[in-house]
């Protein structure tokens, strides 16, 4: 049977990365489902996801349906693995903070699955104390980062906060399920 990977989708200008991320750990035989924030969704649709991961994309934590009501456990037991990619300064602070007021951050937070970020950003965003503080304290606790690297940024200069390069990432995740 094919491995799970739940990929937790942010609000980060790299997040057209991550479609072909989906792609590349599709082809190493991993099952995709993504879960969206609603601030990713301002930057791609989910249908886009949908059709990518061949697969159906979550976003919301109360469905008016009957099955999975629990939705967010059922995605944190199916999950071998939770990928945040791109990961936002703003999943490291909640997921730091103990704040679980969406389906992603209720999913990271109910799972037993190794969780692995994948952090974009501004370089002064990523150098904030108080992030890379977040960033300390989740690797303590056992939660991995890969990346961000030195490239160019969204804002047009080049510095740290660029997302890792996707094979790295797909690395990272081999190495991790084995
Ligand atoms: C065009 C645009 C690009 C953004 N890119 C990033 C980014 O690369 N990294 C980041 O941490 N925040 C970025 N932000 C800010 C986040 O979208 C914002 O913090 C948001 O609340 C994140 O929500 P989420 O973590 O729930 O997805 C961006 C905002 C905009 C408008």
């Amino acid at each position: 049977m094919k491995k799970e990977i739940i990929l937790g989708v942010t609000g980060s200008i790299a997040i057209y990365k991550s479609l072909e991320l989906i792609n590349l750990l599709k082809n190493k035989g991993f099952n995709i489902t993504v879960i969206m924030t609603k601030e990713a969704e301002e930057l791609i649709k989910p249908l886009t996801f949908q059709v990518v991961s061949e697969n159906p994309v979550f976003r919301e934590m109360f469905l008016p349906v009957k099955e999975n009501a629990l939705l967010h456990i059922h995605l944190a037991d199916k999950g071998d693995l939770i990928l945040i990619c791109p990961a936002t300064a703003n999943i490291i602070g909640k997921i730091a903070g103990g704040i679980s007021d969406d389906l992603l951050t209720c999913t990271i937070f109910s799972t037993k699955a190794p969780v692995i970020f994948c952090p974009a950003m501004n370089t002064q965003m990523y150098k904030n104390k108080i992030v890379q503080e977040n960033i300390r304290k989740l690797e303590k606790m056992g939660y991995e980062f890969i990346g961000p690297v030195k490239g160019r940024l969204a804002c047009g200069k080049v510095g740290l906060g660029h997302l890792a390069p996707l094979e790295m990432i797909v690395e990272g995740v081999l190495k991790k399920l084995g």
